[in-house]
């Protein structure tokens, strides 16, 4: 055991340092993960998580959020939550009120939200609602035939949003969920997953963050690991999950992180297949892997001024 370490997936830069201003005063990594993830939710710049996340296919926000304690594996998580700006705290409520269940989503996941205290806000910004508008914008060829206004601009939309569906198209510059992942001074791991999913993705539509073992898994013995990227992959693979086992055996953080990008990689997709993924052991050894060059992860130990910033080894 090193200290304190806490890491993060490209743009969780907005929260390391809250998260290890938490654990550098002692405390626990389930509130420095929290406190981490909350920043990045409020980050309005971020696209891809909390306020001014990127919408549904109807033009409504939807996150899913999570977080896993590696020495008792317990689990809370929440998926298509609208209306709650902050939802890894909805998710650790879940997870210390709610012993009995791991997983919420939709209309029963805002009920809890709303029994438990939290406050309801707007989530589309203006930024992400033209960001939303600007992509919907039909192609001009699309209609012919004759049909009322009304009908082919319903037969454009349709056909626009599906062909955006399809192809899941991510806006240029860093994007994505947000993993973090922290080890305190006590040696407890926590992982922490926080997301508005694919932008315009199907309403209720529930992506790997929310689920054990695909975005998020943390077992104390071995480790703890988390995916950002097509969540369906690491659904289909268990990637969180499968990258703990690999630790398990013997592995190494990169080594177990690119084993798992390798056994996603055999899957049928026709989609953008980007899955990238990080893990952190409990004597504090860390490690992530993507499918492209130039990508990083984040790390702070106890001596870093500011983040830092290391390569992920490329499948
Ligand atoms: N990995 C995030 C998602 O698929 O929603």
């Amino acid at each position: 055991m090193t200290g304190p370490v806490v890491i993060g997936s490209e743009r969780s830069e907005a929260g390391l340092p809250a998260a290890m201003a938490v654990l550098a005063a002692g405390g626990s990594a389930l509130d420095a993960v929290e406190a981490g993830l909350r920043r990045c939710e409020d980050n309005l710049a971020d696209h891809y998580v909390g306020t001014g996340g990127l919408p549904n296919a109807q033009g409504v926000v939807e996150l899913d959020a999570s977080l896993m304690i590696g020495s008792s594996r317990a689990f809370g998580a929440v998926g298509a939550v609208k209306g709650f700006p902050n939802p890894i705290s909805i998710a650790r409520a879940v997870l210390e009120k709610l012993p009995q269940h791991n997983l919420l989503v939709g209309s029963g996941a805002e009920l809890f939200a709303e029994e438990n205290g939290f406050a309801r806000s707007e989530l589309l910004t203006e930024e992400s609602k033209a960001l939303f508008r600007s992509a919907l914008q039909p192609s001009a060829e699309s209609v012919e035939g004759e049909r009322t206004a009304a009908q082919a601009g319903d037969e454009r939309y349709r056909e626009s949003a599906l062909e955006l569906v399809n192809r899941f198209a991510p806006h240029d510059g860093p994007w994505g969920t947000i993993n973090i992942l922290a080890l305190d001074s006590a040696g407890e791991l926590v992982v922490g997953v926080s997301t508005s999913g694919y932008p315009w993705k199907y309403p209720g539509r529930v992506g790997d963050s929310a689920v054990p073992g695909a975005g998020n898994y943390a077992d104390l013995r071995w480790g703890g690991a988390a995916c950002t990227g097509r969540g369906e992959l690491s659904m289909r693979t268990l990637g969180a999950r499968a990258i703990v086992a690999d630790l398990a055996r013997g592995l190494d953080p990169f080594e177990a992180c690119l084993a798992m990008l390798a056994e996603a990689a055999t899957l049928p997709d026709e989609f953008r297949a980007e899955l990238r993924c990080l893990a952190l052991t409990p004597d504090g050894r860390h490690g992530a892997a993507a499918g492209q060059d130039g990508s990083v992860y984040v790390v702070m130990t106890q001596s870093s001024t500011e983040p830092e910033f290391h390569p992920r080894k490329v499948l």
